[in-house]
């Protein structure tokens, strides 16, 4: 029998997958949504998005009435002892997050702790820039609830380290956990249901207070997304140099302990719902601290730059695009997802329709998604194979596991010309030696 129940407002991948997580080891989990359509899914073990092991362990664990989903903010926190508050905090016009939604969820928390007798915590699992907790999430619950942080209720910031395609994994096996907090006994609270949660695989854990735990995570990303873009910097050197490939380079730096082989691939740059946001927010935030972080900046338009690379390829084999058949594998912003959020290929897709270019496209899972991106403007095709057949150059995109398998042969037999450019350097470029290949990072 577990210590603490849990609740968790957003679903979204954080708020989900964490939910997911508790229902695994046990823990009665409620989480809180204003998406009735969301919650009726939820509740009978539909998962709102592409992720692996979501579906069964959220059928599992609604089977076992460990996770439900509730509409009602008053029913979640009255009959848990700890909520996370994981909502989204997207960017606005100048970059800086918008906090909306986390002060919704802190007034509705607020709301409903007036009638709870007993001490409850909150955490704050979502990415908010320093300050935000004790400044803005702290008096929002204590003017809702009437009553004192520290007193009557806890709280800390918990970032979330997950990624998308590895939610559910990475949950279970986290490098670290930081717990920034508002008093000892908020920090001692929520260290020891991580404890009972992970036992004795505990990683490491880091107790720091607010506006710390806070920057761990922004710190975390943008140095992530720097990585990439630093070795995306290095592949624009290796294709000005003829011999030279990234792929050797990154592989030779990341021997090197302090350096590390993670991240080092270069490709056509980060997307996603995280590092883009979170560089932007760092950005602003630094900004209205009064120093402008030049080193972000750069990191930014190295990944701005990136995807056009292969545009220029497409040209320089092809020249003028009008009228040419391009297969596009890979719509997603990473294997293993839908998710299309600051997806590479929409930049990429773009211009080639600017150019005139006749574009199909094919990913296991985004399709459906990029219709509603794309319309009409662009083919879906069905499968790899298909989506090469009479084309003039296929781009890849995603590096999805199935890519990877295909052969040259099978490019060659169904494509109008045998060009081939990768974006994602899953191929080696001796198997294409017959090919029109460009690859980014590799000279030529
Ligand atoms: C990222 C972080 O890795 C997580 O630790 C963090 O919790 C999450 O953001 C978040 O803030 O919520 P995620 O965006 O899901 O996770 O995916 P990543 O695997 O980090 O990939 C991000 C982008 O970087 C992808 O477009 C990927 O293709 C690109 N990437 C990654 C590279 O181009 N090269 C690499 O070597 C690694």
């Amino acid at each position: 029998m577990t210590q603490y129940r849990v609740s968790i407002v957003g679903t979204g991948y954080v708020g989900l997958s964490t939910a997911i997580g508790f229902a695994i080891k046990g823990y009665i989990v409620t989480t809180l949504t204003h998406d009735s359509e969301k919650a009726t899914k939820i509740n009978i073990g539909i998962p709102p998005f592409h992720e692996p092991q979501l579906q069964e362990n959220l059928k599992k664990a609604v089977n076992k009435k460990l996770l439900k989903c509730t509409l009602n903010a008053a029913e979640a926190i009255l009959n848990t002892d700890i909520t996370f508050i994981a909502t989204g905090t997207p960017s606005q016009s100048d970059g800086s997050i918008d906090l909306q939604y986390i002060e919704k969820s802190a007034s509705e928390i607020g709301e409903a702790l007036k009638k709870k007798k007993s001490y409850h915590l909150i955490v704050v699992k979502s990415t908010v820039v320093p300050g935000t907790t004790e400044k803005t999430v702290k008096p929002v619950i204590e003017k809702y609830s009437g009553k004192q942080c520290g007193v009557d209720f806890g709280l800390c910031m918990n970032p979330e380290f997950l990624r998308q395609g590895a939610a559910i994994h990475d949950t279970l096996h986290p490098d670290r956990i930081v717990i920034g907090e508002y008093d000892k006994k908020s920090g001692d609270t929520l260290e020891a249901l991580f404890r009972e949660f992970y036992s004795e695989n505990t990683p490491p854990v880091l107790r720091t207070n607010l506006p710390t735990a806070e920057l761990i995570k922004y710190a975390s990303n943008a140095f992530l997304a720097t990585k990439i873009s630093f070795i995306n910097a290095i592949a624009t050197i290796c294709e000005k140099t003829p011999g030279a490939d990234v792929t050797m380079v990154a592989r030779g730096m990341g021997l090197d302990k302090r350096i590390g082989s993670l991240f080092l691939n270069a490709g056509l740059g980060y997307g996603g719902s995280c590092f883009p946001k979170d560089v932007k927010a760092l950005v602003a935030h630094s900004k209205n601290l009064g120093y402008s972080i030049k080193l972000l900046e750069e990191v930014e338009s190295v990944n701005k730059a990136q995807p056009l690379k292969v545009i220029q390829f497409c040209k320089e084999f092809l020249g003028n695009l009008k009228g040419k058949n391009i297969a596009i594998l890979g719509l997603a912003f990473k294997p293993d997802t839908d998710d299309m959020r600051e997806a590479r290929a929409i930049p990429i897709i773009n211009q080639l329709l600017i150019e005139g270019a006749n574009v199909t496209a094919y990913d296991p899972v985004a399709v459906p998604i990029a219709k509603t991106i794309f319309k009409n403007k662009i083919q879906y095709a069905t499968s790899a194979i298909s989506c090469l057949k009479n084309a003039d150059c296929c781009i890849i995109v995603t590096e999805w596991d199935e890519f990877k398998k295909l052969k040259p042969e099978d490019f060659a037999e169904s494509m109008r010309q045998s060009i081939v450019i990768d974006g994602r350097r899953i191929y080696s470029p001796k198997d294409f030696k017959d090919f029109k290949f460009a690859a980014i990072g590799l000279g030529h």
